[in-house]
């Protein structure tokens, strides 16, 4: 194995650093290739058909381009729709983004969860089965919001974002029918876990659990015993269409000092 080839990691746009933060905690020195298909972005709106063709194909694409070792796809979009497309269209590991049901149900006290994702996301019948397997006991509210993706977006790009804009965007599912006592809530989009903050000040008693930490342990799991680079290399971003510059300093935090365009 070279030790410079790379983890790629992949979402429709900034959300999969919430699973980059946690894996270079992991991994200090691992070389990163971060994609964003802002060409594509928001898949949270999009059909099953069209994101299971679109993701696989550009995996492919990235994968000739930069040869990582292992990709994760950082969008639990993407991964609830075109997980087992993208395995069987690649040959190396691939690191999916699973809902945190199982975590949250272990931790709920009142047995209701809440479950915040992308439209499409909480429709997949993923979703039903990880209830059902994990969280039989509980009742699980689901809401998709495409507003706190785009509040995510905002946020990293360095524009003003109140917590009573992410109250609003999460308030449908707070207030739910049935939601009275919930006391857990999934954050099922990687974008989320980036207005931690914000959700934890507009609903200070519900505990908010994601997927990162998680997935961190996985990718260092499956890369266990390989050869790494002795200092950290900088970190690339590819975007399938130009981002706003002012996203570069965002970027920058995470370790990616080289911005392109696919
Ligand atoms: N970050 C993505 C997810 O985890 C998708 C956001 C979007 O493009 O709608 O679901």
């Amino acid at each position: 194995m070279d030790p410079s080839a790379p983890i790629l990691f992949f979402d429709s746009g900034v959300g999969g650093l919430s699973v980059l933060g946690p894996t270079r905690t992991l991994l200090p020195t691992a070389p990163i290739v971060y994609a964003a298909d802002s060409a594509g972005f928001p898949y949270g709106t999009k059909s099953e058909a069209e994101l299971a063709a679109r993701v696989p194909a550009l995996l492919g694409r990235l994968v000739e381009r930069f040869h990582p070792r292992l990709a994760v796809i950082a969008c639990n979009t993407a991964s609830t729709i075109a997980l087992d497309h993208v395995r069987a269209a690649l040959d190396i590991p691939v690191v999916g983004t699973v809902p945190a049901i199982k975590p949250a149900a272990e931790l709920s006290k009142s047995r209701v969860i809440g479950v915040l994702g992308t439209e499409a996301t909480v429709r997949q019948p993923y979703v039903d089965d990880l209830a059902a397997s994990f969280a039989a006991d509980c009742k699980v509210i689901r809401h998709g919001s495409a507003e706190m993706v785009e509040l995510a977006e905002r946020k990293l790009a360095g524009d003003p974002v109140s917590v009573e804009d992410v109250r609003a965007a999460v308030a449908p599912l707070v207030e739910a029918d049935g939601a009275a006592g919930m006391d857990v809530m999934v954050l099922a989009c990687t974008h989320f876990p980036l207005l931690a903050d914000e959700i934890a000040a507009a609903y200070p008693r519900i505990a908010l659990v994601d997927g990162g930490a998680g997935i961190a342990r996985r990718i260092a799991y499956l890369t266990r015993g390989q050869p790494w680079p002795v200092e950290a290399p900088g970190g690339i971003a590819v975007f399938t269409a130009p981002p706003r510059p002012v996203l570069a300093s965002a970027l920058a935090r995470f370790g990616l000092d080289e911005v392109r365009t696919l």
